[in-house]
């Protein structure tokens, strides 16, 4: 018997009503639209996609701070879109986040111990003594030192303040921790020891994480399964490997090749990306990647293609099977 998953979506969608201005009718943008997905306990979730496709709107769903409007998100069981106030209070601590910006997302007022210190005091009886060990020993686990207890974010380095941010994020034993761009904002030689980091401590505690990133490539070492987006959609679901291996989408594949890479392999096939992303307000009709395909053909502008299995993965695209 396979146990469930930590987390598990079913057609989750989140769609925002926006005014379009006066007299105007509402406009419905579908920032999330109808995913499905599943993390397993312990396990790696890389969500994959270009600005705007609705990758911060699902870690709002997961993290709990919005309701979906539609389909349903069990946390350890539990459907967090029509969960009561008491459900939503007892999972809320299960899940943590990491921001991108470990500049903005952490208080210059408050010294590292505070913060660290802060989850515990709302959440925990811990005592006072009892806290100050745990984040003694939670700075020790992410690498940093015991003199740094006392000082303010501002006295350390981007890398050193992510280091903070997941130490505070960890301090009540989530089981799952949504982490949006954690590496993005940091300098490339400083990225690797950060993604290091967050594998070591997957390991020692088991946490599973869904890693949010608009660079494929970020995601390579740290992802088990990779989904990738567009426009509210996942167009490629599917273990890592496969996903980089074998891109079946035209929009994995262009994303793949628009980072630099030393893999003969991921260079074989070069998929330009042409163009912006769509309006969400307005999107293409069919698929609606079809306005920047290379492969579109007339059924791809009228037919939305369903995400179906092909090989090891799921992919939402007509012509995947013969194009793979
Ligand atoms: N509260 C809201 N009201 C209206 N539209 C919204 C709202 N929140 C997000 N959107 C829209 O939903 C779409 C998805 O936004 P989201 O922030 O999830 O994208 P993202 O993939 O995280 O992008 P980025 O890589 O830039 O962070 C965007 O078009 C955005 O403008
Ligand atoms: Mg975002």
């Amino acid at each position: 018997m396979t146990a469930a998953p930590l987390l598990e979506a079913r057609s989750l969608s989140r769609h925002y009503a926006v005014s379009l201005g006066l007299f105007r009718a509402k406009g419905l943008v579908r920032a999330l639209d109808g995913v499905s997905f599943s993390v397993a306990a312990g396990q790696t979730l890389a969500c994959v996609g270009e600005s705007g496709c609705g990758k911060s709107t699902l870690a709002r769903q997961v993290t709990m701070i919005e309701r979906p409007t539609g389909g349903s998100l069990c946390i350890d069981g539990d459907d967090v879109a029509t969960a009561d106030r008491k459900t939503l209070e007892r999972l809320r601590p299960r899940v943590q986040m990491v921001f991108q910006n470990p500049f903005a997302s952490l208080n210059p007022r408050k010294k590292v111990g505070t913060l660290l210190e802060e989850p515990l005091a709302l959440n925990t009886e811990l005592s006072a003594a009892a806290r100050r060990d745990a984040a003694l020993a939670m700075m020790a686990r992410v690498g940093l030192k015991a003199e740094h207890y006392r000082r303010y974010p501002h006295m350390f380095s981007g890398g050193q303040r992510q280091r903070i941010a997941v130490a505070r994020a960890l301090m009540l034993h989530p089981r799952l921790v949504v982490a949006d761009e954690p590496v993005s904002a940091l300098d490339v030689s400083i990225q690797a020891q950060v993604l290091n980091l967050l594998m070591e401590l997957q390991q020692e505690l088991g946490i599973a994480y869904l890693f949010i990133s608009h660079n494929l490539q970020v995601v390579r070492h740290i992802a088990d399964r990779v989904m990738v987006m567009y426009l509210g959609k996942a167009v490629e679901y599917g273990p890592k490997g496969a996903v980089f291996e074998r891109p079946a989408h035209p929009y994995t594949k262009a994303l793949l090749a628009s980072t630099p890479t030393l893999d003969a392999r991921a260079r074989r096939e070069r998929v330009a990306l042409k163009g912006e992303l769509p309006s969400p307000l307005n999107p293409p009709s069919g698929c609606a990647f079809h306005t920047r395909c290379p492969y579109a053909i007339e059924r791809c502008r009228a037919e939305v293609p369903a995400l179906l299995p092909l090989g090891e993965v799921e992919v939402a695209c007509h012509r995947a099977a013969e194009l793979l």
